[in-house]
């Protein structure tokens, strides 16, 4: 198969592009960051995000499914750069969601879990109605509704975790960090989320490519708060846990965010619920202790 990756150079897209490369020819754009792979990858020297260029571009080398994870992932720089927020989330969406549609190929678009208001305990299923607190979120959402419009397209909500070897400022590289080396890390007790670990996601990821299912998809472990999440990762690395203050969350310190951010795994596990071992805590633990 022939792929075009957006955000291949990110953490999420370097460790699919490790798996993709294997059994396909990979296309990645290059925004600002080179792509350290040098197996079956080509560069795509895309020089903007254009209708025109991308289109021909597809139409040249026959490209059979366009992946996209491109994105300003940092809250707070979308809220100060909106342009280039809405350029990534929106723009980029839009002229993938109209090729798609007009040369009859797939999408898989990563979306997130931060596009609600956070006010229900529960977790949010795919029919949940989106609330975005932010500019990220709302732009994220925006890139979603565009996606809708190819009618071939899968998207996936999630929030991940694990080595990131590029800059390591995931969530579990923050709390290892400062731990190894005795530091004090706060952790919010009233802030939830359901992350999975990045190895599980890129597996499930690579498992949806091959499936022809359409539509949005929650990938997601379980409801937990940040602080016991980060409890738990000490745990599991033997880790000194007393170095994890508890905090709370102060919408009037940071951008504004919801506070349950957890999203509901079942809709995945009903279409394939020999996925479940892939989607528990304990299976996004296990994979730290190979990796620190
Ligand atoms: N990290 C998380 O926990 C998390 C949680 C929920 C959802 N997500 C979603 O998961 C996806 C991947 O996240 P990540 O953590 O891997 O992100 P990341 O490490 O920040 O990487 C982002 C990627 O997007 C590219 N990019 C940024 N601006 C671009 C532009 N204008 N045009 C084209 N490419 C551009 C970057 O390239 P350059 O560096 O060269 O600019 C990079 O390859 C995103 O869609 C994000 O919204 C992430």
């Amino acid at each position: 198969m022939k792929i075009l990756l957006f955000g291949g150079t990110g953490f999420l897209g370097e460790k699919l592009a490790e798996h993709l490369q294997k059994k396909n020819l990979l296309y990645i754009y290059i925004n600002k960051r080179k792509s350290k792979f040098k197996y079956n990858i080509k560069e795509a020297k895309i020089k903007k995000i254009n209708y025109e260029y991308i289109n021909k571009f597809v139409n040249y080398n026959k490209i059979d499914l366009l992946i996209n994870l491109a994105s300003l992932t940092s809250v707070e720089l979308c809220q100060k750069f909106k342009k280039k927020s809405f350029k990534v989330h929106v723009e980029l969406p839009k002229i993938l969601s109209k090729i798609s549609k007009e040369q009859k190929i797939r999408i898989i678009h990563i979306s997130t879990d931060h596009l609600f208001n956070g006010k229900q305990s529960n977790s949010y299923k795919e029919i949940s109605k989106p609330f975005p607190l932010n500019y990220y979120a709302k732009t994220k959402l925006l890139g979603e509704k565009e996606v809708k419009k190819s009618g071939n397209f899968t998207i996936i909500r999630t929030n991940f975790f694990g080595l990131n070897k590029r800059n390591k400022n995931s969530f579990s590289d923050r709390i290892v960090s400062a731990l190894k080396n005795k530091k004090q890390i706060d952790l919010w007790s009233n802030v939830f989320f359901s992350p999975l670990h990045i190895e599980n996601l890129t597996y499930l990821i690579n498992f949806l490519i091959k499936q022809k299912i359409k539509g949005i998809f929650n990938l997601s472990s379980q409801k937990i708060s940040k602080y016991k999440l980060g409890l738990l990762i000490a745990s599991q690395l033997e880790l000194n846990k007393k170095l994890i203050n508890k905090n709370l969350f102060d919408q009037k310190k940071f951008v504004k965010r919801p506070l349950n951010m957890s999203l509901c795994n079942k809709k995945i596990l009903k279409y394939f619920p020999f996925l479940k071992n892939k989607l528990t805590l304990r299976s996004q633990l296990q994979i730290l202790k190979k990796e620190y």
